[in-house]
């Protein structure tokens, strides 16, 4: 009765050495141990043991027992050879070349108009002007009324607008109208100084050139308090061009009209034209043109619910993608908007 067990062992061994596969190996696991389906070969020889008379079903169950640890021992070094035998067969294949250099993974970053934007906030809010979102889609009461231009007021030619299917209902198209957001809902009824930056997306109706996009961003500031001058707001912008352009900080206040501030500003911040660079952001000038500003309008602080006999404030806005585009000689507006990413992947 021994002798099944002896060639069993034998034929299982010799079998195994031929096994060079993954699929190889669990076939001959299924042959001779089983599978859910089918009994092992090994069962199989076991199941004589109930034929067999007493004496010898002690010795023919210790041999049956040997012969099993033998072949789980020879199943466990063939598999481990496999696993040998298939890498280097991978390896040879060339499936994995571990001298290929990696690819590189495709960072994202930070659309340069965010860039801009979170710089300038950044440095107004060390000056302790505090960053406040209001809306794109605005009255035209809030755009332009409450800043001092009434209907048919021909100061509104500035801004060509879009309108939307509800009447005086628009898309904002300055930041300005944010003053008056700022002021009624921070000045506690014209009660408490206020010091805001409000960043965001203003549109225009306007023909689609390299100079000029029909979306873009600005950053409209105000700050109202007792007693604030135009001096303040130079001090400001004195402080805000070191920061922003790491010059000496030399700006000049050009003459300029707003219906919303009285008297009304545009700055200029100080290039030099020691650079060639400079002087073609400057035209030659030394004076790069950064924005709008000005002591808001009596009118528009009554509007914010201000008594301007009181209180006084100063306002600017500025276009972050316009300074981009001098700082980084970019000459066409339009690639902002473009989403290509030959143009993003360069900020
Ligand atoms: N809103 C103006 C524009 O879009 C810019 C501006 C000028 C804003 C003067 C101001 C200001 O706050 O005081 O052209």
């Amino acid at each position: 009765m021994s002798e099944t067990l002896n060639t069993l062992e034998q034929t299982a061994l010799e079998s195994l050495q031929a096994v060079d596969s993954n699929d190889a190996l669990l076939a001959w696991q299924g042959k001779y141990f089983g599978t859910k389906r089918s009994k092992g070969e090994l069962d199989a020889a076991l199941s004589a043991l109930g034929t067999l008379p007493p004496a010898e079903r002690p010795s023919f169950g210790k041999r049956a027992n040997e012969v099993k640890q033998k072949l789980l021992a020879a199943l466990d070094t063939r598999k481990e050879q496999i696993k040998q035998l298939e890498l280097a067969k991978e390896l040879q294949s060339g499936a994995v070349d571990v001298t290929l250099p990696g690819r590189p993974i495709r960072r994202g970053r930070l659309h340069p108009s965010t860039q801009a934007l979170r710089r300038i906030t950044r440095i107004f809010g060390q000056m302790g002007f505090e960053a406040y979102q209001s809306r794109e889609v605005e009255t035209d009461e809030l755009n332009f009324e409450l800043l001092n231009m009434p209907a048919e007021h021909p100061a509104r030619d500035m801004w060509d607008t879009f309108y939307t299917t509800t009447p005086g209902v628009i898309l904002r198209t300055h930041t300005s109208p944010g003053q008056i957001h700022a002021m009624r809902e921070r000045g506690e009824n014209g009660t408490k100084p206020i010091r805001v930056i409000l960043p965001g997306m203003v549109y225009r109706y306007e023909q689609v050139t390299a100079r000029s996009e029909m979306q873009f961003n600005q950053v409209e500031g105000i700050a109202v308090g007792r007693g604030i001058t135009l001096a303040d707001l130079k001090g400001v912008f004195v402080e805000f061009a070191r920061h922003m352009f790491g010059a000496d900080g030399q700006i000049r206040f050009r003459c300029s009209y707003f219906p919303f501030t009285e008297p009304s500003v545009e700055i200029d911040v100080w290039l030099g034209t020691a650079t060639e660079r400079a002087r073609v952001l400057t035209k030659g000038t030394g004076w790069l043109e950064i924005g709008g500003a000005g002591m808001v309008h009596p009118q528009v602080l009554k509007n914010g619910g201000y008594d301007p006999a009181e209180w006084s404030g100063f306002a600017f806005g500025l276009g972050p993608e316009r300074q981009a585009m001098r700082l980084y000689g970019i000459n066409d507006i339009r690639y902002f908007w473009q989403n290509d990413l030959r143009f993003l992947e360069q900020f």
